[in-house]
């Protein structure tokens, strides 16, 4: 496996990699003052291009991004009061655990990018308990029947579809917390809960095309597949952008952490089809499969998936690196040319970001819109940390 150093040296033209490095320069700058601006909050979306605050909110799914961010910046630039932003959200998610709040299965979502990169950084023990806390409790959620961590709570009523057996493709991006919880107790358990998950959502969710369910629904007893929902995307049997970002570096991602082949091949067949769908402008629809009009964006699913054909490209054969590169600067060029803004006429830096298609709001700023596109540009750039 190359390191990213060694890509960004022996892969990229000179070009590219003067691009990549002024790029990585402007994010720097730009969060060096937005987070001084930001300071205890915990951002999630701007109002009037000012981060608005999460932080009674802090069950959301959504509250490590901002702390992911603080410490990819800790780690580009050693800069302590990065480090202090980042654990300012730690600290608030314990409310999390006290009240038991928002369980569902985004623990990895959650806590990856806090305690655990806290952990890994630092050795804080007591983000070490933080993290090992999460990842038992996403254990917990296992449906044995299904094979399936369950996604989200809630009791059936009438009227209501009955969630208790639905799994969603974004868990695949919960999973690296399970396997860092085996690499840290050495109990195994975890990481075979993520694997039996990893293994259903490989024959369940992944269509023969290359494309992903965003929602499958099994009996929570029997563990049979009743059916599919289109979720966030367009439709039933739809093509949710952000969810073919989730499974491309999801899988990706338990390839790294497991080394099973059969994961590289389908964060690769996933990885096929998120690239021959990507428009000639570069950038990436709700769904790829909307209709034309409106034609709503979502920045995100090109920031998660560049991120993910990125660390593909240092994984994979000489002959096959450059095919997931090219995706990932195509994917990153188009963003950071159209799609960026590096100065502070607004606190975020991605534009055109949305959480669903069938809702009011669309192209916006979410936080993981910055987060995963700044992680994507440290790495194409030299940075070899790995949050996930
Ligand atoms: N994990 C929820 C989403 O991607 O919106």
């Amino acid at each position: 496996m190359l390191s990213f150093k060694d890509l960004n040296q022996q892969n990229l033209r000179p070009a590219q990699r003067e691009w990549a490095a002024e790029t990585a320069e402007k994010i720097r700058c730009k969060v060096a003052e937005t987070s001084r601006h930001a300071a205890g909050k915990v951002p999630y979306s701007t109002v009037n291009g000012v981060f608005d605050d999460l932080s009674a909110n802090i069950d959301s799914w959504c509250s490590g991004f901002w702390s992911a961010l603080m410490w990819l910046m800790y780690t580009e630039t050693q800069d302590e009061s990065y480090a202090e932003l980042a654990r300012g959200v730690e600290r608030k998610q314990d409310r999390c655990f006290r009240d038991f709040i928002g369980m569902s299965h985004d623990a990895g979502f959650r806590w990856l990018p806090t305690a655990v990169a806290d952990f890994r950084l630092t050795g804080n023990p007591d983000s070490r308990q933080r993290g090992l806390h999460a990842a038992t409790i996403l254990a917990g959620r296992y449906i044995p029947a299904c094979q399936i961590i369950r996604a989200w709570d809630g009791q059936p009523e009438p009227g209501q579809p009955d969630n208790r057996g639905w799994g969603i493709i974004d868990c695949m991006m919960n999973l690296p917390i399970l396997y860092w919880a085996t690499e840290e107790t050495k109990d195994s358990r975890f990481r075979q809960i993520a694997m039996r998950h990893a293994d259903r959502v490989m024959t369940t969710f992944v269509r023969a095309d290359g494309s992903c369910e965003h929602i499958v629904a099994f009996d929570p007893d029997t563990g049979e597949k009743v059916r599919t929902y289109g979720g966030q995307g367009y439709a039933d049997g739809s093509s949710w952008t952000r969810g073919q970002a989730w499974g491309l570096y999801g899988f990706t991602l338990s390839y790294i952490h497991t080394g099973k082949i059969a994961y590289l091949d389908t964060a690769k067949q996933i990885a096929h089809y998120f690239m021959a769908n990507i428009p000639e402008s570069g950038l990436i629809p709700v769904d790829f499969r909307q209709p034309p009009e409106p034609a709503w964006e979502d920045s995100t699913a090109a920031a998660i998936a560049a991120c993910g054909l990125l660390e593909l490209a240092r994984r994979v054969d000489e002959g096959e690196r450059q095919l997931y590169l090219n995706g990932a600067l195509c994917l990153l060029k188009a963003l950071s040319e159209k799609r960026c803004v590096f100065d502070l006429s607004n606190e975020a830096i991605v534009q055109k970001c949305s959480a669903r298609y069938h809702e009011e709001r669309h192209e916006y700023n979410i936080i993981y819109g910055d987060s995963y596109f700044a992680e994507a540009i440290f790495k194409l750039n030299g940075n070899d940390f790995l949050l996930w």
